[in-house]
């Protein structure tokens, strides 16, 4: 794994093999890029003209670009690693999401080598906070079942080279991103673990200890548990797999909180569709289906290292969906947790029917705010591709404090409406309601279908991510292929914000 430090000697000193630094466009677009600060040493090694050889060399800046050269003489590193930071800003300091990008960029390119020292421009915690994740997302590998690879494995150890000026503020910031980039990283080995090696027993395994770790409180309910308490939707849902299902309850409190948030996230181990059994083409993809779960359980771990002033509780309903003789049929009908019923027209539309069962329970504890993260619908993908997430809820000013937390935090999202007509559908003679209903506009019947289990006084938003959850394409940036850790930090974000808030600042209740 990547180590990270912040060091105040000079880019010529530092005892690394690379030296890395930013290059940002020129506004003039023919003309050579722009040096971005930190690079002045190493421009005056090259005799001023490092901005020009790096244009000859056919760079111009822009995002993902990367450019090797060899170290002048006088610096112990053995070469210099351009990477492109995209237009150069009017004011002085980058955007945090250039310098993530540039700092996951370098990161990979620099697979295989043992030291680097990063000469980007970082002054301030913000904008190195921003390197730090960028570095440590970007170095993410998951080799779990694999021989080693001839690429030598990702960089051995990031510097963050600093002033002594702004040491302190620099420390602080990547301290908070190695924080936040350990436990994205952590998401994604959980996302990008095989179903025969997560099952819901072994993940509720691993949040018990990595909580025994962190000082948390942890509670797993097995499947006896959850009959004795009427936990009707995690169990039809989980009552066809050999493995059987969990649901587990992580606990972050501070001394000093005022505001308690509760997060629910979906916890599919693996999503067949049980009897209404997903096509090939559609099945290979579906260990991804309790990214929800791996968000909330890694939030609610950043907040604990963080030492936030904020209550969260955790809510992980873990379950396999698996056909069988035992599964539930299109046509069953489920009694829920709370006594309400719903028929199960589509054994497929599964994750809705445990996040019921948690969303009535979660209200029990009277939270101030309830979100759940989940890979709901194929449908959400569909309306707004790979990497930007939904959000929904009957309150327009919480979901919006939803879509400003996500933009905060560096991941893309957007508000999706809940339009009432589409309830209709889901209206059934056998049950309060049924599972499924209209087609078109899947995403948002699956939000109406929540809504209606959302407890009432409560604000609630749900977080779709069925697009952003895994990527499918080559790596960019600092997201690699395969898990993503989407939504994690827009979790965080909103955790930090509910402990910085004044209570009042919550959305009025419905
Ligand atoms: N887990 C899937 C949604 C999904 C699809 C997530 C692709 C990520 C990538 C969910 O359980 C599902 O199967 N939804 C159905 C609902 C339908 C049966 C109403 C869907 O979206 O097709
Ligand atoms: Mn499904
Ligand atoms: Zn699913």
């Amino acid at each position: 794994m990547t180590t990270l430090a912040v060091t105040t000697s000079t880019a010529a000193s530092a005892r690394v093999n690379c030296i890395v630094i930013g290059v940002a466009k020129n506004a003039k677009t023919a003309e050579k890029p722009v040096l971005a600060p930190g690079a002045d040493a190493l421009n005056e090694a090259f005799e001023g003209r490092l901005a020009e050889i790096i244009h000859v060399l056919g760079m111009s800046g822009s995002p993902g670009e990367t450019l090797k050269l060899p170290a002048p003489s006088g610096f112990s590193a053995d070469f210099v690693l351009a990477v492109g930071l995209g237009d150069a800003p009017d004011a002085s300091e980058y955007a945090p999401e250039a310098l993530r990008r540039a700092a996951g960029e370098a990161a990979r390119a620099l697979a295989g080598t043992e030291r680097a020292a990063l000469v980007l421009p970082v002054s301030t915690a913000e904008a190195a906070e921003a390197v730090a994740l960028g570095g440590l997302l970007g170095s993410y590998a998951y080799t779990a079942h694999r021989a080693p690879g001839d690429d030598g494995g990702p960089v051995g150890a990031l510097q963050i080279v600093t002033t002594a000026e702004a040491c302190d503020d620099v420390t602080a910031g990547v301290r908070r991103g190695t924080v936040i980039a350990q436990e994205v990283n952590r998401a994604r080995d959980l996302v990008n673990m095989p179903a025969n090696h997560l099952t819901p027993e072994t993940f509720a395994a691993a949040v018990q200890t990595v909580g025994a770790e962190h000082g948390l409180d942890v509670d797993v309910l097995d499947e006896k548990a959850l009959a004795e308490n009427s936990y009707g939707g995690i169990l039809g849902v989980g009552q066809g797999s050999a493995r059987p299902p969990r649901l587990v309850r992580i606990t972050h409190t501070h001394p000093e909180a005022h505001t308690t948030l509760a997060f629910v996230g979906k916890g599919i181990t693996y999503d067949s569709g049980g009897i209404s059994l997903k096509p090939v083409g559609f099945n290979e993809i579906m260990k991804r289906d309790m990214s929800g779960a791996a968000a909330v359980f890694t939030a609610v771990v950043v907040a604990s290292r963080l030492e936030l002033p904020v209550n969260i509780t955790g809510w992980l309903p873990l379950a396999e969906n698996m056909p069988s003789g035992s599964a539930t049929r299109p046509g069953d009908v489920l009694r829920m947790y709370g006594g309400r019923t719903v028929e199960v027209r589509n054994t497929d539309a599964e994750g809705r029917l445990v996040l019921a069962d948690v969303l009535v329970r979660a209200g029990e504890d009277g939270p101030d705010a309830i979100v759940d993260v989940a890979t709901l619908t194929a449908a959400m993908k569909m309306a707004l591709g790979h990497r930007t997430f939904g959000v929904m809820s009957d309150d327009e000013s919480f979901r919006d404090h939803v879509v400003d937390a996500a933009g905060r935090a560096g991941e893309q999202a957007w508000p999706m409406p809940l339009p009432v007509e589409l309830r209709e559908g889901m209206k059934t003679p056998v049950a309060d309601i049924a599972n499924t209903g209209e087609r078109m506009g899947g995403g948002l019947v699956a939000g109406l279908f929540l809504k209606e289990f959302a407890p009432a006084g409560i604000p609630w938003a749900h977080i779709d991510i069925a697009g952003p959850a895994f990527h499918e394409g080559a790596p960019y940036g600092y997201t690699p292929h395969g898990g993503t850790g989407s939504a994690v930090r827009t979790l965080v974000r909103l955790a930090e914000d509910a402990a910085t808030d004044a209570p009042h600042q919550f959305p009025t209740p419905r």
